[in-house]
């Protein structure tokens, strides 16, 4: 029972995944919401960058919260509970809005199968949205049976646009930490010559595999991963500037000697390495305690 419903649901984002045909409708959506949240303020308060994680997931619970509360209190709350339902609806609604405005900031930054599947996600949301909107002025104009109705409507489509954006995070990894699993040496590594260093020109370098960007600043050498924790943007492409490396990709900040994102969209920092020099070769390791899936042996 299980594995077959493992499958179905397995076929059935999978058709959406391939799904090309929705590629155009995407391209015009994205054109027209890039100018919009394109202002870097906009971009990083959007991306959750002020509180180290993506907003988003966040300011979904609010709207989903109070419009399955509403359709609790419609099964269970009798008459008294109709105005309680009603408000709750109506709180669902506007809350949606800045939940809405967060998840089309992330899926302007996926690509392929993600965005078709958040293309879909944010469609059912919509709809799921006008179902609510329904069924609060049904509420409003005393029709209570239709307006229980839609917002069980509702609750079925909010359920199923959960689990695709369950999908797009726990199997597509939108919106994670793209380093949360590099193994990065403790002991001191060679990774340079100190002779090829460039003053304030970022090089790629791998530490045990782990991509690295090191970078002479002054008299400082400062070494941070390479990958860009937003999507996995390679750094040392990008534009090193008064202490601060610009991803290429979609222009998030890190300040190199501590690994803060200074700018959205990234919203987890990059790992800092310890560096030094001996015998005319560049060493680094890693600057602070790894978490416990970083030192998994399997990964
Ligand atoms: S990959 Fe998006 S800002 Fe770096």
């Amino acid at each position: 029972m299980i594995s077959r419903l493992n499958r179905v649901l397995d076929t059935f984002i999978g058709k959406i995944e391939r799904a090309e045909s929705l590629d155009p409708i995407a391209d015009k959506l994205s054109a027209a919401l890039s100018k919009p949240l394109s202002p870097a303020p906009m971009r990083s308060i959007l991306s959750g960058t002020p509180v180290g994680h993506p907003a988003h997931p966040a300011m979904v619970l609010v709207p989903v919260g109070s419009w399955l509360s509403a359709t609790y209190l419609d099964l269970v709350g009798g008459t008294d509970g109709e105005c309680a339902a009603r408000r709750l609806v109506a709180m669902g609604v506007v809350s949606a809005v800045p939940a809405a405005l967060t998840g089309a900031n992330d899926w302007m930054y996926t690509s392929g199968a993600e965005r078709r599947v958040g293309l879909v996600h944010a469609a059912g949301n919509y709809f799921a949205l006008g179902l609510y909107l329904g069924s609060w002025t049904a509420r409003r104009r005393q029709r209570v049976g239709l307006g229980k109705a839609l917002a069980a409507a509702g609750s079925v489509t909010v359920t199923l646009t959960g689990w695709l954006g369950g999908h797009l995070t726990y199997a597509r990894g939108v919106g994670v930490d793209t380093t949360a699993f590099e193994v990065v040496p403790s002991e001191w590594t060679d990774v340079f010559s100190e002779a090829d260093l460039q003053p304030d020109e970022p090089v790629l370098v791998h530490a045990d595999g782990v991509p690295v960007m090191l970078v002479k600043s002054g008299d400082e050498l400062l070494a941070i991963g390479d990958r860009c924790t937003h999507r996995g943007g390679p750094l040392h492409e990008g534009t090193f500037k008064d202490g601060c490396i610009t991803c290429p990709w979609h222009g998030g900040t890190f300040r190199v000697s501590d690994g803060q994102v200074i700018e959205g969209p990234p919203s987890r920092s990059e790992q800092v390495f310890e560096v030094r020099i001996r015998y005319g070769s560049v060493q680094v390791r890693r600057a602070d305690e790894p978490g416990v899936l970083r030192g998994n042996p399997v990964s």
